[in-house]
């Protein structure tokens, strides 16, 4: 059989992305125009200008991708987009050009679920993974500890009530002081800082043992400042974000061994922008060597917001015979294993 190109477009949040991947697991190119900047000038992502500045660049993105694949849009087997979830205007943008091009050029349209795209990172670096395994996804969005039956099929095992695990590290950092975006200033400061300095609550979520509730923490470290700021008395930063960090590496970690020894597997995988912290990856690498369970991460550049997962997911979707049809449109609220 001849090789399946696919043209890969991701614009959920506040990445432009665009990827060539061949045959699933191959990334020819993987482009990504961050507007991080921008958005830090307001502490957070803005919806209104995240979606035009998709407009603005996702034509040259997609156009460099393709360049730097080293390919023409004859080779092209098929066009796939994230439609969900995600902010709707910036989705609409991806949606809205992947459409036109698949028309435009007679290929197939393929709409993938931004949580699919994470899951599938993992299969980038790591050519012998196979389902099933065991993933925890979390990402800005959301928290997830996802059964992965085969590709393209999950099983939501839990997820969180209230704040995400990004959200979570994003509201501390802003807190302290360390601005937007929160994850990656957070894990870097800890460095210095003392994990055991605070003794910040691990919540337990009454109902489902595997989902997550991180907004009880976030408001354990608001009133340890508070408190602090009335006494008069100095702040670590560092000691602060390293206490708040290790709680979350300590639920996350909790609930995935008990998850993956409860399930019976040897493999596990984590996935989206927080799956780049390095002492979350540190903490998996122990607890899964200690169990003699596989352990699987994407390096941190496929861990946030790419297309070159989208491609990865948008391969497997095809290769199921899945096709979109020209209705196809944005989904901010889609739920994984949803159509
Ligand atoms: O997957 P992602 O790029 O976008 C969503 O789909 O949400 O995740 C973004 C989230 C942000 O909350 C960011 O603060 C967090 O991932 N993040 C991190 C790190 N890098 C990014 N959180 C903790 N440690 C990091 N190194
Ligand atoms: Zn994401």
């Amino acid at each position: 059989m001849s090789d399946v190109l696919i043209m890969a477009i991701e614009s959920s949040c506040d990445e432009t992305a665009a990827a060539v991947v061949k045959n699933g697991r191959e990334v020819l190119s993987n482009v990504i125009s961050s507007q991080i900047d921008l958005h830090t000038l307001y502490g957070g992502v803005v919806p209104e200008i995240a979606s035009r500045k998709h407009i603005e660049k996702i034509n040259q993105v997609t156009e460099q991708a393709l360049t730097e694949a080293g390919v023409t849009w004859d080779d092209i087997t098929a066009i796939a987009v994230t439609y969900g979830p995600g902010l709707v205007g910036a989705l609409l943008v991806g949606v809205s050009f992947a459409k036109s091009l698949a028309w435009a050029l007679k290929k197939p349209l393929i709409g993938v679920h931004h949580i699919e795209g994470h899951i599938s990172a993992n299969y980038i670096e790591n050519k012998e993974l196979e389902p099933p395994f065991m993933c925890l996804v979390v990402s800005g969005g959301h928290s997830h500890l996802v059964k992965v039956s085969d590709y393209g099929e999950y099983e939501i095992l839990g997820k969180t009530r209230d704040d995400a695990a990004g959200e979570a590290f994003d509201k501390v950092a802003r807190a302290i002081g360390l601005g937007y975006p929160g994850g990656p200033k957070i894990d870097k400061v800890s460095n210095e800082g003392n994990p055991l300095a605070m003794d910040f609550p691990r919540a337990k979520v009454v109902g489902n043992e595997y989902d997550f509730s991180f907004s009880g923490l976030k408001s354990a470290v608001l009133n340890y400042l508070n408190s602090m700021e009335m006494k008069g008395e100095p702040v670590s930063q560092a000691d602060v974000a390293a206490s708040f960090q290790q709680a979350v590496v300590d639920v996350l970690v909790g609930h995935s061994m008990r998850a993956i020894e409860e399930y019976g597997f040897n493999k596990f995988a984590i996935a989206g922008g927080v799956a780049s912290n390095s002492h979350l990856r540190a903490a998996f690498e122990e607890a899964c060597k200690e169990r003699g369970v596989s352990f699987y991460r994407p390096s941190p550049i496929f861990c946030t917001d790419n297309a070159a997962m989208i491609g990865v997911a948008g391969y497997y979707e095809f290769m199921k015979g899945m096709r979109s049809d020209w209705d196809l449109n944005a989904v901010p609220n889609l739920k994984l294993g949803e159509r």
